[in-house]
């Protein structure tokens, strides 16, 4: 293919690099001249492994130049490739003038050329950058229509400083944000040598996974770092201790707790959080992402009384309070002190549970229920009926699949507030409202 690939930086040396090794004609394009000539002469921009050698192959088989003339690049090109910086401003937010800029400069080039023409960006932009930036700074310099007469999808990219050339061509996944499927269906003609997974998704899902993947690998050196320095503090390896965690494939490096839902609760989590930052602060060990955690959890209890109390209802029913779907446990379940709050601003609630039947309990949870909340005992129906008859709005409170044939129940007027996806597929109906879908 002939690809114009734009902004000689990081991504875009080790694209255009990587892109021509692979036989396509390409050509870099910068407002950089030192790039540009360095380019020209054969040699790479950055420090990057292999690419150096790459470049230079490349350069002299006459595949890949470089430009600063944007309309040259655009017209000898059916595909271009945007990969210019998106920094930060000061105050933290993104900074698009790059990204405005060069929509303008493709937008100008494409008024004068004829036939389809695919615009693919892989610069990291926020949900909402391309609808709202990109496609109309493109249609309004070109005078085209997106769609119609050029096509345009986000594909973000995953690749690591360092190892750019590896990830190049082993990603950890190749995922394309896109309105149909044309753009796609041609940047996928660019892997077919590839073997990664591949997502074809919506393109602001596509611009939210970028910053998702970005924001979870942070979260997780500061996650490490901090049991480091607490292991440290107390005489312990920290790696160690962190080498064992991630041994476990099952609960810890895997997909568990990693779906949006409602808050975690039971007898350990929260108990056990609370007793580590202790020991840091008691230690005078810094830990503010661990401490973070249980204040996280508070925010998300607050979320779903706001989602549930702005249906405008007097009368709820909650289908599923203990902390999770399986257990009679009780104990520091969020679903609890939502109901406890409904209660005390005056809500008429019904609330019901499989697991938590008064009738069939003994011992320890029987004597929390009477003892502990029994103002919650006497709230309790031993039906979903009973609660589907109560309520305006249903709350769905654990992932029990006793609920699920309920959502076709709906009747007219009465709402479901989802705290945990069991309905997700439903999200954009009127009558159901997800807390994080
Ligand atoms: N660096 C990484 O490891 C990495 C990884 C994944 C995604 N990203 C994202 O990719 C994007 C690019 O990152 P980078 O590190 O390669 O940036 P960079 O700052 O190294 O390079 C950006 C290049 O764009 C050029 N440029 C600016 N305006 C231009 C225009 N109008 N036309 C053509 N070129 C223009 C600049 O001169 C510069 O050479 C950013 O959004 C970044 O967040 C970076």
């Amino acid at each position: 293919m002939n690809i114009s690939v734009f902004g000689m930086g990081y991504v875009g040396a080790v694209s255009a690099g990587c892109l021509a090794h692979d036989g396509h004609s390409v050509i870099g394009v910068d407002p950089n001249r030192t790039k540009v000539d360095l380019l020209n002469e054969g040699r790479s921009p950055i420090i990057e492994g292999e690419i150096g050698t790459m470049i230079e192959k490349s350069v002299s088989s006459g595949r890949l130049r470089a430009t600063s003339d944007v309309q040259e690049a655009v017209s000898q090109t059916e595909l271009c490739v945007i990969c210019v910086g998106t920094p930060s401003q000061i105050n933290g937010n993104l900074d698009l003038t790059y990204v405005r800029r060069v929509c303008e400069e493709i937008g100008a080039a494409l008024r004068e050329r004829s036939g389809y023409y695919i615009v693919a960006v892989r610069s990291t932009m926020l949900p909402g950058t391309m609808r709202d930036v990109v496609i109309p700074f493109l249609e309004r310099s070109s005078g085209k229509i997106t769609g119609q007469d050029f096509g345009v999808c986000i594909h973000p990219e995953f690749l690591r400083e360092g190892t750019a050339v590896a990830d190049f061509y082993q990603p950890p996944k190749i995922v394309i944000g896109e309105d149909g499927t044309r753009c796609g269906d041609l940047i996928m003609r660019l892997y077919e040598n590839l073997h990664a997974p591949v997502v074809r998704t919506a393109i602001e899902v596509a611009e939210m996974v970028k910053y998702a993947d970005n924001a979870w690998h942070a979260v997780k050196v500061g996650f490490a770092n901090e049991i480091g320095a607490l292991s440290k503090a107390v005489g312990i390896d920290g790696q160690k201790v962190m080498q064992i965690l991630c041994q476990d494939l099952k609960l810890n490096l895997s997909a568990h707790y990693l779906s949006p839902g409602f808050a975690f609760g039971g007898s350990c989590l929260p108990k056990d959080v609370r007793a580590l930052s202790y020991r840091a602060r008691s230690l005078d060990v810094k830990v503010p992402l661990l401490d973070a955690v249980l204040p996280s959890n508070e925010v998300q209890i607050e979320r779903g009384l706001r989602l549930i109390t702005s249906q405008g209802h007097k009368k709820i029913g909650v289908l599923g309070f203990s902390f999770k779907v399986g257990t009679d446990d009780l104990r520091e379940s969020p679903m609890v002190e939502v109901i406890e709050r409904l209660l005390g601003k005056g809500y008429e609630l019904k609330v019901y549970d499989r697991n938590v039947d008064l009738a069939k309990l003994m011992g320890a949870n029987r004597d929390y229920i009477l003892n502990h909340i029994p103002h919650i005992a006497r709230l309790m129906v031993r039906s979903v009926d009973e609660v589907l008859t109560h309520a305006e709005t249903v709350v769905i409170g654990n992932r029990d699949r006793e609920f699920q044939p309920f959502l076709d129940r709906i009747r007219p007027g009465q709402v479901v507030v989802d705290l945990v996806g069991i309905g997700s597929s439903r999200s954009g109906e009127g009558s159901y409202h997800g807390i994080g879908w």
